[in-house]
């Protein structure tokens, strides 16, 4: 390892450089290999969940297609950038109108989390997107693509980066570990990979702030670092929901132990949720359980309170056991 990487975020390090390192989205690079190389690349539109690598490969693309000429012929703007619709009336307005004189081939505008821009942008950028459309190609990502104006939607070739597989994941994780010298469980990546639900990012961020902050990556120092209960504490928490018929009692021990070890609901949810998947219970009661957890964590997205959302949660199990009574009388 190189000094100069020594303080490096292992996010920036590994991010991938070139194609062949962005994992999971090979049907996304071939397409837009095909159009580099036949010079008719469109506007494109990429969108899916965080850590996928839709700034990976939009910025692998830009190196592929400008190598050295790369900073003259890209215009990268991300939401730390002020993108209101002066921006896009100057910054990119100027960066698309300017000819570049020993270049030759389109530009590219990457518009990175788009969504954070205002409806009254979007719309000024569509008129720009449409006058320079011969110079100039615009990549717009974001995570949901709704989120942009259909009238800009309708102008690009969406691409949508799913979560990366497990394999790939593993394979990638398992190298990093062992280039930073990190001492690892083998469980423990598993754990991480459970945790992360396909995103990259967060992959290799728990990876890196377990080893900084323990020494070593296990199951219990990655479930401590990440603020995530163990297998124990969530047995222990679904017994509590399971077998407390009291409602107020279990309440009161959920809330405790929430409090003492700082668990947020929305990851005893998330746990419940992969618990409930495989369990045997009857269907009536699994369907209304698993649609009350998704109603809270609706709540959740909205901002509902973490109390009143367990309160949700203990009654769902209350009413799941009576409907598992009622569904085993004869
Ligand atoms: N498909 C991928 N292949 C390899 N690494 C990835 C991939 N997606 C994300 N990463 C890792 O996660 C980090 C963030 O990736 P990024 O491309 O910014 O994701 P996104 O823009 O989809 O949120 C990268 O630095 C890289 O280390
Ligand atoms: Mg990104």
């Amino acid at each position: 390892m190189a000094n100069d990487d020594a303080n490096l975020m292992w996010l920036e390090k590994y991010r991938p450089k070139t194609f062949n390192d962005v994992l999971s989205q090979q049907d996304i690079i071939v397409t837009i290999l095909r159009f580099v190389n036949s010079n008719s690349l469109p506007h494109m539109l990429f969108y899916g969940p965080p850590g996928t690598g839709k700034t990976s490969t939009i910025l692998a693309c830009a190196e592929h297609m400008y190598g050295t000429n790369f900073k003259s012929m890209v215009l990268e703007l991300n939401a730390s950038d002020d993108r209101g619709i002066d921006v896009v009336r100057n910054e990119i307005k100027d960066f698309c109108s300017t000819q570049r004189i020993f270049a030759t081939g389109v530009k590219l505008v990457i518009l990175d989390e788009a969504d954070a821009m205002t409806s009254a942008a979007q719309m000024a950028l569509r008129r720009i997107m449409e006058k320079y459309t011969t110079s100039t190609r615009f990549c717009l990502i974001c995570n949901y693509a709704n989120k942009i104006i259909p009238a800009l939607q309708s102008r690009c070739t969406r691409f949508r980066f799913g979560p990366l597989k497990e394999e790939d994941i593993r394979l990638r994780l398992g190298q990093i570990a062992e280039r930073e010298g990190v001492v690892f469980e083998k469980d423990a990546l598993e754990t991480i990979i459970q945790l992360s639900q396909g995103d990259m990012r967060s992959c290799i961020n728990i990876l890196q702030s377990t080893f900084l902050s323990s020494g070593k990556v296990t199951c219990s120092t990655v479930y401590e670092n990440t603020g995530n209960p163990s297998n124990e504490e969530m047995e222990q928490i679904m017994d509590w929901l399971n077998e407390e018929d009291d409602f107020s009692s279990c309440y009161d021990k959920v809330k405790k132990m929430k409090a003492e070890r700082g668990f947020a609901l929305i990851d005893i949810l998330r746990q419940i949720h992969k618990r409930l998947l495989t369990r045997n219970m009857s269907r009536r009661a699994k369907a209304y359980l698993l649609e009350k957890l998704a109603d809270i964590e609706h709540q959740f997205a909205f901002g509902g309170s973490e109390l009143l959302n367990l309160c949700s949660l203990i009654g769902s199990f209350q009413i799941m056991k009576t409907l598992e009574v009622l569904d085993a009388a004869p």
